[in-house]
């Protein structure tokens, strides 16, 4: 087995991870938070994204790294941006949503995933004065369901990204 062939198999590898965890938690996870309260659904998104963020970012780190030394070996990169084949606009297409896809995940990482965490550490919101003491049922708060529905449909968006690189590179 040839070093680029090692390289190919760890890319493959890295993209299982990534986007396996990606089509995992928007088609699997998210949907069955539906099941269980939203406390006891704060606490399990919280103990998920702890490790799927570490193994993702792994994962992300190997696929970009990767997929460098694959470009360098194949084409190499000034011919990449300048010799308009076939072969070079589809990589370069495909390395473009790879980019926008890598934003995506920064996005729900450390800005969403961390005002949703703020969440689950946050002290339950005071009962209203008027309420006369009788319990009420306290939903989620609405800016939690809000980040949760933005995290569902950035989500969805970045498994329409990776169908697209992965049809891109059916094509290539
Ligand atoms: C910066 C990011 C990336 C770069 C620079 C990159 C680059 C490359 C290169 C140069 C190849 C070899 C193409 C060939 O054999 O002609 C390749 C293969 C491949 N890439 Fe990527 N890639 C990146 C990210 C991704 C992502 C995010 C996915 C999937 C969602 C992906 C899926 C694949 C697949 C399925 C193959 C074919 C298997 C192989 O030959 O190893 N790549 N990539």
């Amino acid at each position: 087995m040839n070093a680029m062939a090692v390289v190919s198999w760890l890319h493959l590898i890295g993209i299982t991870f990534w986007v396996g965890g990606i089509f995992v938690s928007t088609m699997v996870l998210m949907p069955s938070l539906k099941a269980i309260s939203p406390a006891e659904g704060g606490k399990l998104m919280e103990a998920f994204s702890k490790r799927f963020g570490i193994l993702t970012w792994l994962a992300v780190a190997l696929v970009v790294i990767t997929g460098i030394i694959l470009t360098n070996d194949i084409i190499g990169f000034s011919l990449l941006v300048s010799s308009n084949t076939r072969y070079a606009n589809l990589l370069l297409t495909k390395i473009i949503l790879a980019i926008v896809m890598i934003l995506n995940g920064t996005y729900m990482s450390f800005v969403l995933g961390r005002k949703m965490a703020s969440f689950s550490s946050a002290p339950p919101a005071s009962k209203p004065a008027d309420s006369g003491g009788k319990s009420q049922p306290s939903g989620p708060p609405p800016e939690l369901l809000r980040l949760q529905g933005r995290m569902a449909i950035i989500g969805w968006v970045q498994v329409v990204l990776a169908l697209a690189i992965l049809l891109v590179m059916g094509l290539i």
